[in-house]
């Protein structure tokens, strides 16, 4: 018996997914040779520093990737709508924990989902930490609907030397998960990267579902590679089978 049959309709799974399995729905992943860190350099555009000394070009460089994102032309695809599917069918329930910003996984049907890394879709201002959702562009001049002020609102998106959000909660569900899954990341930022030895040591059975082996892909007990429109839907189906 595969430990995978091990897994009890009761136990709780908690996927990690990073910008791989949009890849397939026409958005840009990070670190392909066709990636955006290939485009724009990450202190110019991804840091508070950036912001700081550049509002402007960091502002526009989501703007970018908010339009991007808002293209009728990009939609969830096979992998987001599988994961939706299981949060559905799976007894001991289903965490997506997401490192993604785009808003493809609730356009799939999943409900029950972390954006550590924050989300494209929602501005947060400088001054009263208000949140809202928005959907056209930021500029120096835009103004906080809430507090008033001009020059103060940011994309409520986690920037390098920024904690991810909800830590504790996503720390404490990985020592409760018994199946952790990371789909279409590389493994290469932490604390997300830390996630399966820490749901291993927690006594978790641990799969990695990729395009390629990831930066951490020997910690898991099961990789299976290749593009997520095919490796999801077949897994969800290898769980449905196991009720
Ligand atoms: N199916 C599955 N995996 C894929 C596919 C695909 N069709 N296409 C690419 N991949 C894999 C790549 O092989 C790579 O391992 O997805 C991974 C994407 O890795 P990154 O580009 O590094 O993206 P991610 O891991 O999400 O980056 C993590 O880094 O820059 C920060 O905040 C950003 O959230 C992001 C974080």
């Amino acid at each position: 018996m595969s430990v995978l049959e091990e897994i009890i309709h009761s136990d709780p799974i908690l996927i990690l997914t990073g910008a791989g399995i949009s890849k397939e729905s026409g958005l840009s992943t990070f670190r392909d040779p066709d990636g955006i860190w290939a485009k724009y350099r990450i202190e110019d555009v991804a840091t508070p520093e950036a912001f700081q000394t550049n509002p402007k070009r960091v502002l526009d460089f989501y703007n970018v990737r908010r339009s991007q994102m808002n293209n009728p032309l990009i939609k969830p695809n096979k992998a987001h709508t599988a994961l939706a599917e299981l949060e559905a069918f799976w007894p001991g329930g289903v965490l997506l924990v997401s490192q993604n910003i785009d808003d493809l996984h609730e356009r799939g049907g999943s409900k029950k989902i972390i954006h550590m890394h924050g989300e494209l879709s929602k501005s947060r201002c400088n001054n009263c930490d208000e949140i809202t959702y928005f959907q056209d562009n930021l500029s120096p001049e835009s103004k906080c609907d809430h507090c008033g002020f001009i020059g103060s609102i940011r994309p409520n998106v986690v920037w390098f030397g920024e904690m991810p959000l909800h830590m504790e909660l996503i720390l404490s569900e990985l020592g409760l998960c018994r199946l952790f899954l990371s789909i279409g990341t590389s493994g290469n930022v932490y604390p997300a990267a830390g996630f399966v030895q820490e749901a291993r040591q927690n006594g978790a059975f641990t799969v990695e579902l990729n395009l390629e082996k990831s930066e951490v892909g020997s910690y898991f007990h099961e990789s299976h590679y290749g593009p997520a429109t095919d490796l999801v839907p077949e897994f969800v189906g290898k769980l449905r089978d196991l009720l």
